[in-house]
């Protein structure tokens, strides 16, 4: 492995928040930009927001970087919560965000296994996520690294309604 992975602190909010930004829209903007997505992207990834997330007492970062440069990151929650109505509960894995040129080297399985651990530490015997039903790459690596789909979770942003899977880990 040659990057390192460590704990993220406010100071890391702008680089987060940056590598969010371009990995959301690589992401999600599949078809082009609409205001909804626009708007969604500047709110939920913007520095200020990840500033926030940085300081709240359960929430862990984990960044992998080389050098000086950031890959990528997970946000956990180290709160125990329900995995919607599917009847487990554990820790969320609020975010899993590898920067586009980083993908497929290893650094999304490296930061599941830290975040994996950061769990068992705060108590949880499950990790469990949510994944757009149509993001089938990612689908496709949860499975890789051993989770399970469960079932749904839908997620509403503004008045549009988009079908969310729910993976979960044993611990
Ligand atoms: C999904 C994501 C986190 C995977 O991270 P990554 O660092 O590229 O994944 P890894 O290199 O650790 O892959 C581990 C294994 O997962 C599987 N995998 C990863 N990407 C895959 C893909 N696109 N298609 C099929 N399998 C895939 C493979 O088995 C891979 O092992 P291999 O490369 O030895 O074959 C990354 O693509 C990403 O950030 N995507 C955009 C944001 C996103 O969708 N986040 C998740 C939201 S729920």
């Amino acid at each position: 492995m040659d990057f390192r992975i460590r704990s993220g602190t406010p100071d890391d909010a702008l680089c987060i928040s940056a590598l969010a930004t371009q990995t959301f829209l690589d992401t999600y903007a599949t078809e082009g930009i609409r205001p909804d997505l626009a708007r969604e992207v500047f709110s939920l990834c913007s520095a200020s927001a990840f500033a926030a997330h940085l300081h709240e007492p359960q929430t862990v970062f984990l960044l992998a970087e080389q050098g000086e440069h950031l890959l990528g990151f997970a946000q956990l929650s180290t709160a125990i919560s329900k995995a919607g109505d599917t009847g487990h509960q554990g820790c969320e894995l609020v975010r899993l965000y590898v920067q586009p040129n980083q993908k497929r080297r290893g650094v999304g399985r490296a930061l599941m296994q830290v975040a994996a651990q950061r769990s068992r530490i705060a108590g949880a015997d499950t990790v469990w996520l949510t994944a757009w039903a149509e993001n089938h790459r990612a689908r496709a690596f949860y499975t890789a690294i051993g989770y399970q789909d469960v079932g749904e979770l839908p997620y509403v942003w503004e008045d549009k309604v988009y079908e969310n899977r729910v993976f979960v880990q044993a611990l």
